[in-house]
């Protein structure tokens, strides 16, 4: 179906930060897929484990214990807040799964018309009927109604406003700690840290949604821990399986204290090769040294962006983000989509975000000499943009 934009480029084969398309041109990597190959292309541990598992079991369903999900669900919550796991195959299912658990926990505790979940104007979680319903963006939900009742909006960063939405039927309060599709926006330590208070005055679940900014990207294997605020449910995808689909619904024993058997299920979520490739890309992610050196080169990239926007105000306005989670938001009158294109034809992905703001989600492992290439490739773009815009006046 014709429901994307697509760049008329087809890659063939890539390899760490590079990808190749047919033609054998070569692209540096800033979009890894949307922040899901969080590695690089083909890195030889994860394929190792994906082969090895392909000589094994591909497939038994979830009407038997699976070794590799017990596994992966045990350094996952050694690593976490969390006491319990459920595996998807994506992320929106992970979400889901996250608010049939919040609603399934107030049932239980018989409070059944608790049921609704705050929620915050611009966030993504996906594109199922749910996600799209807290979402209300207009692009999403249009012509896709009746919409799920239950998610009420407050502005990005307003307290007050979220605090004066809270009513007796509020269950759970739902944020991506930093906004990506929304404009690469950080919520920030301090509001972090009054939601659990707030959280805990009212009673209600705080349910993170680290889909995007999760699993090292930030510097920390999850972005909540720069605040030290954990959540009660926490829904992850993309970067957790390094390219194979995958996605997890984390949460306290006590959140999930309705997820009993036969409430819930999913006939791949948690499929022995997802599982194999996912314990290795946790290794690898949540390896100490890793972590350190997405903080040391992301230091560095932050203050290369911006020498760029200083060099270049007509095209780039401001740095956003934290990690390397790092957005551009382009100038006035320059489109954020063109500056994407632009890119293309220097041989550099980034992926378009809200707020005319480039997201640039480099793969953690990536080395200073990459980011020196992508400044340059920056440079460029932004000196042709600059020029067309000059040209257009
Ligand atoms: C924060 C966030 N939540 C949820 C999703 C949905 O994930 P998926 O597309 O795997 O369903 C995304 C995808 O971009 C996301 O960025």
């Amino acid at each position: 179906m014709p429901v994307y934009s697509r760049a008329d480029i087809q890659f063939e084969r890539g390899e760490g930060s590079y990808l190749f398309d047919l033609d054998g041109k070569r692209y540096l990597d800033f979009a890894s897929g949307i922040a899901v190959t969080a590695l690089g292309h083909c890195h030889p541990v994860l394929i190792a484990a994906l082969e090895a598992q392909a000589h094994k079991v591909w497939h038994t369903s979830n009407l038997f214990r699976v070794p590799g999900q017990e596994k992966l669900a045990k350094r996952l919550t050694e690593l976490t807040f969390a006491d319990t796991v459920f595996f998807t195959n994506s992320g929106v299912e992970a979400w889901e799964c996250g608010v049939k658990l919040i609603r399934k926990h107030f049932y239980a505790k018989g409070q059944p018309e608790r049921n609704r979940i705050i929620v915050i104007e611009g966030a993504f979680h996906g594109r199922t009927l749910g996600a799209i319903s807290a979402s209300k963006a207009e692009k999403m939900v249009k012509g896709f109604g009746p919409l799920l009742d239950g998610f009420d909006q407050v502005a990005f960063g307003n307290l007050n406003e979220l605090r004066a939405a809270i009513t007796p039927e509020t269950a759970a309060i739902n944020i991506e700690p930093i906004l990506g599709e929304g404009g690469v926006k950080p919520l920030g330590v301090e509001y972090m840290r009054s939601l659990r208070q707030i959280a805990d005055e009212y009673g209600l679940l705080l349910f993170f949604d680290e889909i995007q900014c999760g699993m090292g990207r930030t510097g920390k294997l999850f972005a909540h821990e720069w605040a030290e605020t954990p959540p009660d449910v926490m829904c992850v995808a993309k970067a957790i399986g390094g390219g194979f689909p995958l996605g997890a619904c984390l949460a306290t024993e006590y959140a999930a204290s309705g997820m009993v058997a036969g409430t819930h299920g999913s006939t791949y979520g948690g499929n022995p090769l997802a599982m194999a490739v996912g314990l290795a890309a946790l290794d690898l992610i949540a390896d100490p040294a890793l972590l350190e050196h997405v903080r040391v080169q992301s230091a560095i990239l932050r203050q290369e962006l911006e020498a760029l926007v200083h060099h270049h105000p007509a095209v780039f306005a401001e740095v956003r983000g934290v990690g390397l989670m790092l957005g551009l938001r382009c100038a006035d009158g320059v489109s954020n989509l063109d500056v994407v294109a632009a890119l293309h034809r220097h041989g550099m992905l980034t992926v378009g975000a809200g707020e005319n703001v480039i997201r640039l989600l480099p793969p953690l492992i990536i080395g200073s000499a990459e980011i020196a290439e992508a400044i340059e490739k920056l440079s460029h773009a932004a000196i042709e943009i600059g020029q067309a815009s000059r040209a257009k006046v």
